[in-house]
């Protein structure tokens, strides 16, 4: 009797305990508004990595000295300077309608699937139906790291100048 009354209480206690854990746990809106590190110093010129953000995809492309030195000011304007290389950081969601899409190395731009909008390298619409550039998340700058979901101070100025949304 007194074996069965332990075993009980016993299942009692962990019932509480996972209680209590769930409690402590975050919010799934804390979790979703979580920060993603990236360390750029991996990154190949011309191959775009996609990372993961909030649940949305996050275009990170180095680009090459040749296309850096081939942009015009709106282009490098846009550009996130991490260690002297330039970047396209942006949300790969299409301004259309949300397809993701497509990277064309040789091309340097991205093809839109879905209804054939095209976007450059920096990530601006280069052929419609896109009304407008892919969106530019907001990021902090950490030495060679970016941390996505921080504004740091090259955002802020990207923002207020209406650079991206
Ligand atoms: S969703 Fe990209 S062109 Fe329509």
């Amino acid at each position: 009797m007194g074996k069965a009354f332990g075993a009980v209480a016993g299942v009692g206690a962990v019932g509480a305990l996972y209680a209590m854990k769930k409690s402590w746990d975050p919010l799934p809106s804390v979790k979703a508004a979580g920060f993603t590190t990236v360390d750029m110093s991996v990154c190949t010129p011309n191959k775009l990595i996609v990372e993961k953000w909030r649940g949305k995809p996050i275009f990170i492309l180095k680009k090459t000295a040749e296309m850096v030195a081939a942009q015009n000011e709106e282009q490098t304007a846009r550009d996130v300077i991490v260690g002297g290389e330039h970047f396209l950081i942006a949300v790969g969601l299409c301004t259309h309608l949300g397809c993701i899409p497509a990277y064309r190395e040789n091309e340097h731009g991205f093809l839109c699937a879905c209804h054939g909008g095209e976007f450059d390298a920096s990530g601006i619409d280069t052929k419609a139906p896109p009304p407008s550039p892919l969106v530019i998340p907001p990021f902090k700058i950490t030495g060679t790291t970016v941390v996505l979901g921080e504004a740091g101070p090259e955002y802020s100025k990207m923002k207020e100048s209406g650079i991206t949304a």
